[in-house]
């Protein structure tokens, strides 16, 4: 319940301000605290009433008079609702205190099956800055849903076809060696393919040779697919490590190189129904009349492409996993991708085809000459961990952090502010990833919102009260005052925060409310004493439990680890 709704509640049954008006969606938040909390805005009864809107203001003002309220003003034709807080508080406490770290949660999904193709690398590469929004954001849309009941399938549709590999091999037979690979692995094998990329601009007859391999692969030559092999399960091994340490998990790894010879039936019905039009040699589908442009389905050697193997994967998902959505999760530079082959599946009225949804986001980059990569131009996720660990650790052996477990927590401080770096700003806009902002302890950061949760554990533990125990007095006068009041109203926001993050598939919603939540606890830390002269104040304490819920169901939300101390 928000405030909003408590006043509603609590106004709904009085005759006089229920006339023909949609009541439940005239009332406002008040912008300015010291007007109330929300405001009922009486221009809508002036003509029905004929009477000026401060007149019925006025006249509304007398009329209610209920404990829910401490006081009701007219101001210039604005109803203001100043809340009972005490009231409010026990209401929205308790039900935190009972809900613990599943407030907000609701069972929205229950039967409901979503699918999430997001991180989806092309394993010829290393995991660079670019797979991180999909990685990241994907993962946090799937605790998100998971969240709300519904049954998530995270789909890792790894990119393990294509050219890449023919050069990839090419590059290993000019440049490297057997024992090079067993020796150094995927450092070797993406070496041979910098290198091939290096050369090929001098040396054109790579390319032919290139393709010559892909080919090889794709006819099934024994040679050729035992080399790809190996490099895929190298590349995979390496992948997956990094997915570990980032806490992020997958269903199915069904690549594209399973679609290679699945995509006959998807050809076949695009000719059937029609759609399939021949241009310079190639098979396509016109999307013109769409403003979709036309979409490549069959390139004019016979080989297929990535939007036929989207056409062939989603109908195996769809007989797999009977989704109800399935979202596809990458940055804004797909966007037309998905627009023409989403087109081709209602076009041939696919029983999914209003299920699809493409989320894209903006792009991350570093702020110039932070991290040095290895390989190319691109910051590799490697490096960032790496370096993110290390700057953590220094900066928790500079503050003198006595901690057990000093390496594990620096992990978990690295890769909550790489996390938190992606989810931090709407998902469309680009931004600029500075892990040195990024891992500081204060400011709109995850070792912030880390070191408040570890804070709220530190009170209740120097309580040695047992959590289950905390409970919320009868009489809550002593933490009403303006400034907790705030905090007890974010706090009655976390559910809808939620919901907000469910319905617009928006991640930084919930990191947003986390900052703010720290922010308004901290003041309240200052300003109050949990224990005084050895004696706990329970309500205080009871909202030092709540807000700790709420930071770690927060952070879970977000893959960022909660630290019990640091
Ligand atoms: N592997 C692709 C890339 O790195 C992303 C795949 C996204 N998913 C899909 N079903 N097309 O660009």
């Amino acid at each position: 319940m928000n405030l909003k709704d408590y006043v509603y509640l609590n106004i709904k049954n009085i005759p006089e301000l229920n006339t023909d008006v949609d009541l439940n969606n005239l009332l406002i938040y008040t912008i300015d605290s010291s007007l109330g909390d929300v405001s009922l805005p009486c221009f809508s009864y002036a003509k029905k009433l004929h009477l000026s809107p401060m007149q019925i203001a006025n006249n509304f003002a007398t009329t209610i008079n209920c404990d829910a309220f401490e006081k009701v003003e007219a101001v210039n034709g604005y109803l203001n609702f100043f809340v009972n807080k005490q009231k409010f508080a026990t209401e929205v406490l308790n039900e935190a205190l009972n809900e613990g770290i599943n407030l907000g949660k609701k069972n929205l999904g229950e039967g409901k099956v979503v699918c999430i193709d997001y991180s989806s690398i092309n394993l010829a590469k290393y995991m660079h800055i670019g797979h991180l929004g999909t990685t990241i954001i994907g993962n946090t849309l799937k605790n998100i849903y998971n969240f709300f009941g519904y049954k998530v399938y995270g789909l890792n549709y790894l990119g393990n076809y294509g050219t890449p590999f023919g050069k990839m091999i090419t590059g290993y037979l000019h440049y490297g060696s057997k024992e090079d690979v067993e020796k150094r692995g995927v450092d070797a094998i993406q070496e041979y393919y910098v290198k091939f990329n290096q050369e090929v601009d001098n040396h054109p007859e790579l390319m032919d040779e290139a393709r010559l391999w892909f080919k090889k692969i794709e006819d099934g030559d024994k040679e050729a697919l035992e080399i790809y092999n190996w490099f895929i399960e190298i590349s995979l091994v390496e992948a997956k490590r990094i997915y570990k340490l980032l806490n992020i998990t997958f269903d199915d790894w069904t690549g594209e190189a399973y679609y290679n010879d699945k995509m006959t039936p998807v050809i076949n019905e695009l000719e059937q129904k029609g759609l399939l039009k021949e241009s310079e040699g190639a098979k396509v589908v016109d999307l013109e009349k769409f403003n979709l442009g036309t979409c490549l389905i069959l390139k004019s050697d016979g080989s297929s492409l990535y939007a036929t193997r989207d056409l062939a994967a989603v109908e195996d998902r769809y007989n797999k996993y009977k989704f109800d959505l399935c979202l596809y999760v990458t940055d804004v530079a797909q966007k037309l991708h998905f627009a023409q082959w989403f087109k081709i599946c209602e076009l041939l009225n696919k029983p999914y085809a209003k299920n699809l949804q493409h989320i894209y986001y903006g792009r991350y980059s570093l702020p110039t000459g932070k991290i040095g990569s290895r390989f190319g131009k691109q910051a590799l996720i490697s490096d960032m961990i790496d370096s993110a660990y290390k700057k953590a650790k220094d900066i928790m052996l500079t503050r003198g952090t006595k901690v057990e477990d000093i390496d594990k927590i620096a992990m978990d401080i690295a890769v909550g502010a790489i996390c938190f770096g992606v989810v931090k700003n709407e998902k469309t806009k680009d931004s600029v990833f500075d892990l040195e902002k990024a891992l500081s302890f204060e400011g709109e950061t995850s070792p912030y919102l880390q070191y408040t949760f570890a804070r709220c554990n530190s009170i209740i533990s120097k309580t040695k009260i047992n959590e289950d125990n905390i409970k919320l007095n009868n009489d809550v006068s002593d933490i009403v005052s303006t400034n907790t009041f705030e905090l007890i109203k974010h706090i009655n926001g976390y559910e809808e925060t939620l919901l907000n993050a469910l319905n617009k598939q928006e991640p930084s919603f919930i990191s947003k409310y986390l900052i703010n939540l720290c922010s308004l606890f901290n003041r309240f830390y200052n300003e109050n004493r949990v224990i005084e002269n050895g004696i706990v104040n329970q309500n205080k304490l009871a909202i030092v439990k709540v807000v700790k819920n709420i930071l770690f169901s927060g952070l879970m939300l977000l893959g960022i680890s909660p630290i019990n101390k640091m």
